[in-house]
């Protein structure tokens, strides 16, 4: 007698909801954002926060949580691409561990830039499987692009972000004060994401760049202009990410700059911050789209005006057609199989190819270093 086979199936939808807000004065104790979600006096609350960004604030914190009954933990937390280890995902771990908090109602505060919140993230993710968590960024890398998604991670094994998981955020506090003390290298950093977003995706953010971008840099985005900028560029991501936000579709406008860059921000990782590596993907691959006949001179040429005006030097000496292509091949296996690169079709527009090849890669960096050395030859610019 045969026995019929049995089968359960599980099906199960969990609906992701977010708030990215506006809150200026965050840490002014008048100001309820910090602790608008979750258990409050008494209440309890373990915070991140990037050890830069406590040079200025940790008087105000303290002051902050006091003010308002809460019982804080407060973690500092070394920046830079060197602090995104599982060791320092641990460490945390380690410290939350032994300060507990409620699993569903104190949520995990992150104050901090991209590295911090992507490894808070990916603590908040783990710890009992999960805890809520608030994401302050506070630099300009964080503010548009590293806190408005749902992916946390850690570099593991000599590859950036190998180990993460996709961990929506209960709230996204945007206080722009922050970007007033971050170095200049690290704005231009964030203004390289927003430059990706521009050519892309959106002409008329490329517009306010060209009109705003040298002023918001100079103010840190402090100005009606840059606030303005801010909040496009968040939203242009937002209406990228949101419809796609576990990354089902493969081929995504947002990783453009985001194909060859990965290999030449781990194998330069002293030298290279993301937002660097990104813009130099972005100038070699406009070069590709040029040659393919998707871009115009016209439109090539705005594009290297922006990011000369912008005031950014591209650090070609990085280039490299083995890494890059490595770089490339690696991205295959993270698009499953196809190379879905990005390239722009008219500015502010996108196409995916599939046929990249080395010597197209070597073609477009001869091309910009012939470029940059040009802009850089006083001899010819007569
Ligand atoms: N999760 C995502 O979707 C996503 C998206 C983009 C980038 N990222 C990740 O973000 C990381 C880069 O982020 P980042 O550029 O913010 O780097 P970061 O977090 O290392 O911050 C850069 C530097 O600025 C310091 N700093 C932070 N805030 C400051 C402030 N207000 N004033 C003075 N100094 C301050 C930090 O200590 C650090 O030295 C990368 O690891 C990248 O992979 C993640």
């Amino acid at each position: 007698m045969t026995h019929a086979a049995t089968r359960w199936h599980v099906s199960h939808r969990r609906r992701i909801e977010y708030d990215i807000l506006s809150a200026p004065d965050l840490l002014d104790p008048g100001n309820p954002a910090l602790l608008s979600s979750g258990r409050s006096n008494p209440g309890r609350r373990f915070v991140v926060v990037d050890e830069h960004v406590a040079q200025h604030c940790s008087a105000a914190l303290d002051t902050y949580f006091a003010q308002h009954g809460i019982e804080a933990r407060i973690v500092r937390f070394p920046g830079g691409e060197a602090a995104k280890t599982m060791d320092a995902w641990l460490g945390i771990l380690h410290e939350l561990d032994a300060f507990p908090i409620h699993r569903r109602d104190e949520p995990i505060i992150a104050i901090g830039g991209g590295v911090l919140t992507d490894v808070v993230g990916f603590v908040a993710s783990s710890y009992r499987r999960g805890m809520p968590h608030i994401k302050v960024p506070t630099t300009l890398m964080g503010y548009v692009d590293a806190s408005v998604g749902i992916k946390t991670g850690v570099n593991f094994n000599r590859h950036k972000n190998r180990l993460g998981s996709f961990e929506a955020p209960r709230q996204v506090l945007l206080d722009r004060a922050f970007l007033t003390t971050l170095p200049h290298r690290h704005i231009l950093n964030g203004v390289c994401e927003i430059i990706k977003l521009a050519v892309i995706k959106d002409v008329a953010l490329f517009e306010q760049l060209e009109q705003h971008g040298t002023d918001s840099i100079a103010s840190c985005f402090q100005s009606d202009h840059g606030g303005r900028i801010l909040d496009r560029a968040i939203s242009g991501m937002l209406e990228e990410l949101q419809p796609n936000l576990f990354e089902n579709e493969l081929a995504r406008n947002v990783d453009f700059g985001h194909t060859f860059s990965y290999g030449l921000e781990t194998h330069h990782e002293e030298r290279l911050l993301h937002g660097e590596a990104v813009l130099l993907d972005i100038a070699v691959s406009v070069l590709i789209a040029r040659r393919r006949g998707l871009l115009d001179a016209v439109e090539v040429e705005r594009v290297f005006a922006l990011i000369a005006a912008l005031g950014i030097t591209l650090d070609t000496g990085v280039l490299d057609t083995d890494l890059m292509w490595h770089s490339l091949l690696d991205r295959i296996e993270h698009r499953n199989g196809w190379q879905r690169v990005p390239l722009p079709d008219g500015l502010g527009h996108c196409v995916f190819v599939n046929d990249i090849n080395p010597a197209e890669i070597t073609a477009s960096i001869e091309s910009l270093i012939a470029r940059t050395s040009r802009q850089h030859d006083p001899v010819l610019e007569c």
